[in-house]
């Protein structure tokens, strides 16, 4: 068990905090990208780190991430009009461009400069594979763009998907990546799940056959790697190695040749966090089956679409608070 000062540690993402420090040095999956569909669609509300943002996609289908509320008297960018380039506040008016900078303010004089001195806060945000990213960091150390494999083979070959965990992401992490929780909250369906069972009889049946997996850890230069071993054979043993890289990626150990899957756990606030979950194959397209498999919520993923989550869940509750 961690002590509550150490937990506290880890958990907390805020701007300020130690964690929050370490997190806004990475790219972080923020949205995916169907949730930007197209060209001055509606913006999306994005809480990310205790941050309360908004994203858009403008006129030339550049993403904008800025603070949710507006510059002139805090209004909720959420309820702007996209259009011509830039977010504009259904209040006064005051509009502002995918970099936060407000390029109109309808009620000053033709000749005023005024816009120039006023600026949202904002972060770069880019799409890679299924997923929009952004880097909350210092300029100045933003590391090159995400390039893990899912992120970065042809589009037919992956699909992520998100769901909310009312759980600080540490612990999100934690209970994902103990694979000893896969005997028992995955032993009723590994063989029949369609993203899992072509691996029946071999791995799932030693995944089923052994409760007591035998933990071992090793480092590596991203993070860990975690072995989890299990009797298999007379004289063998079935390994299951997940990497965790820094600072909350997880790796799910592929079963047979079903796709490749994983999750990014990531921070709404120190209470709430996203998990990203993903697949992908590495040499062929997935396959009508899998992805209808996959948007249905089997193998890693939940059945919710991304405007259930915006709309149905907690979280549309939470964006209010
Ligand atoms: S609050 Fe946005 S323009 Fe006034
Ligand atoms: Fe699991």
């Amino acid at each position: 068990m961690l002590r509550p000062e150490i937990n506290q540690l880890l958990s907390q993402t805020g701007p300020d905090a130690p964690m929050g420090k370490l997190f806004r040095r990475y790219w972080q999956p923020v949205l995916l990208a169907e949730e930007l569909p197209e060209n001055d669609c509606p913006p999306v509300r994005v809480k990310i780190l205790s941050e309360r943002l908004i994203a858009f996609r403008d006129t030339e289908g550049r993403y904008g991430l800025m603070d949710e509320f507006c510059a002139h008297r805090g209004a909720s960018m959420w309820f702007g009009r996209n259009e011509e380039n830039g977010l504009r506040c259904p209040y006064h008016g005051w509009k502002f461009d995918v970099t936060g900078q407000a390029v109109d303010v309808p009620s000053e004089a033709d000749n005023s400069n005024f816009c120039a001195s006023v600026k949202l806060k904002s972060y770069p945000m880019v799409q890679r594979g299924p997923v929009l990213w952004a880097y909350l960091g210092d300029p100045e150390q933003q590391p090159p763009l995400p390039e893990w494999e899912f992120a970065t083979v042809p589009e037919e070959q992956a699909f992520c998907s998100k769901r909310l965990q009312e759980c600080n992401w540490l612990q999100a992490l934690e209970g994902g990546i103990d694979s000893s929780h896969v005997t028992f909250l995955h032993g009723g369906n590994v063989d029949t799940d369609p993203l899992f069972k072509s691996a029946a009889g071999g791995a799932n049946a030693y995944n089923k056959g052994d409760l007591k997996p035998f933990f071992e850890v090793i480092d590596h230069e991203g993070g860990l790697l975690i072995g989890a071993r299990r009797n298999a054979q007379e004289d063998s043993y079935y390994w299951r190695i997940t990497p965790w890289v820094l600072p909350n990626f997880t790796m799910v150990p592929p079963r047979a040749d079903n796709p490749v899957h994983g999750h990014f756990w990531v921070p709404i606030d120190d209470e709430h966090c996203w998990a990203f979950s993903y697949d992908y194959h590495p040499t062929r397209p997935l396959t009508a089956d899998e992805v209808q498999a996959m948007r249905d919520g089997y193998g890693v993923h939940s059945a919710n679409d991304a405007a259930t989550i915006c709309t149905e869940t907690p979280w549309s509750r939470l964006q209010m608070a």
